[in-house]
């Protein structure tokens, strides 16, 4: 038993050096349904326009540098559909910290987010999946 253990963990070390920095997950099946990353940035693009208008949460991001803000979104969807990018700016709670966001504006932000992906033709059940991935957030972001 003991014989066998050391190779495995030997080789299971290896394997693991051998990684690269910035995997992509196993299944990066939301990731290719988004388009890959140029997908993803479309929709950023798109959502990252609508943002200003809206009647109730427009007022966030005006003056806010919309290609800076689509770019770290898109790094932040794309990791999280699985794709190897990885998303190195500020923590949720730290990107909107003194804001005093509360629930209704996650929910209208969702529902732009909602309108940029039919625009840009996102499959409903892989607008869904990422809906679920980005949910938990809430908890991050809002005020408590
Ligand atoms: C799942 C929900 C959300 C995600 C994933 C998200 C993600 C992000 C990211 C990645 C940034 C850029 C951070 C940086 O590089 O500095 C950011 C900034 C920002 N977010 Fe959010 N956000 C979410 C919800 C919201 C909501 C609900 C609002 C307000 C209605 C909001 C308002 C803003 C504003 C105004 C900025 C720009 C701050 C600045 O540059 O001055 N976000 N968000």
């Amino acid at each position: 038993m003991q014989r066998l253990t050391l190779p495995f963990a030997l080789a299971l070390a290896l394997m693991l050096l051998a990684l690269p920095v910035h995997p992509a997950r196993a299944d990066d099946s939301l990731y290719r349904a988004w388009g890959g990353k140029a997908g993803i940035r479309a929709v950023m693009d798109d959502f990252v326009a609508r943002l200003p208008a809206h009647p109730r949460i427009g007022r966030r991001f005006q003056g806010v540098d919309a290609q800076h803000l689509s770019s770290q979104l898109t790094d932040q969807l794309c990791e999280l559909a699985g794709g190897p990018c990885q998303y190195n700016g500020p923590d949720m709670a730290a990107a909107h910290e003194g804001m005093g966001l509360k629930k209704p504006e996650f929910t209208a932000l969702v529902e732009v987010l909602q309108e940029a992906m039919a625009a840009r033709g996102i499959a409903f059940s892989d607008q869904n999946r990422m809906l679920a991935r980005l949910a938990p957030m809430h908890r991050d972001l809002l005020e408590k």
